[in-house]
């Protein structure tokens, strides 16, 4: 049984992260979609929103489930038994961003990371920019399921209404 850890913060999920961790669910037996909780940093969603939108997203991927996390994810994935964690590389920008966090989770307990390759399709794809997008009325429906589109209209028209 091996098991693999997708991490991040899926401030929304989106199509692009679904692919990644779809194709992960081929190459594990399993795989938890670790959503990062941390108190301390400011996000659209909140920490409950994020894990519901992650495990809709994903509630017809088989081997895959979510939880969340916080401290070191190295710990988390000795925790939860992965031997490995899976990150989608858009760019050489994201191998950059990528490369000494995992040279440190591997210093840390061995952890091995596995890249892979985005799609073209979700290559521009980032939760940031859809968000920002999204915020100055851009269409961003492809990038993201109805259910996680429609929560983040919901919550640009809210914080619209608080000025
Ligand atoms: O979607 P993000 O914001 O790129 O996700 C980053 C995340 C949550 C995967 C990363 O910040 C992380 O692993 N945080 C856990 C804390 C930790 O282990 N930090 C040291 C990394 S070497």
């Amino acid at each position: 049984m091996t098991r693999a850890v997708c991490p991040g913060s899926f401030d929304p999920l989106t199509r692009g992260h679904l692919d990644i961790v779809a194709r992960a669910a081929r190459l594990f037996d399993e795989v938890v979609l670790a959503v990062g909780v941390n108190a301390s940093k400011r996000r659209l969603f909140s920490d409950a929103e994020r894990l519901e939108m992650a495990a809709e997203a994903t509630a017809d991927l088989p081997g895959v489930r979510v939880e969340g996390f916080s401290g070191l994810l190295t710990d988390f994935c000795t925790a939860v038994g992965a031997v490995a964690v899976v990150k989608g590389l858009r760019s050489a920008g994201d191998y950059e961003y990528e490369l000494p966090m995992a040279q440190m989770n591997d210093h840390l307990s061995g952890l091995e990371t596995v890249f892979v390759a985005s799609r073209p399709a979700f290559t521009h794809v980032s939760s940031s920019l859809v968000k920002e997008v999204a915020g100055l009325g851009g269409d961003v429906e492809p990038f993201l399921t109805p259910a996680v589109h429609a929560r983040l209209l919901a919550r640009i028209a809210e914080r619209r209404a608080e000025g």
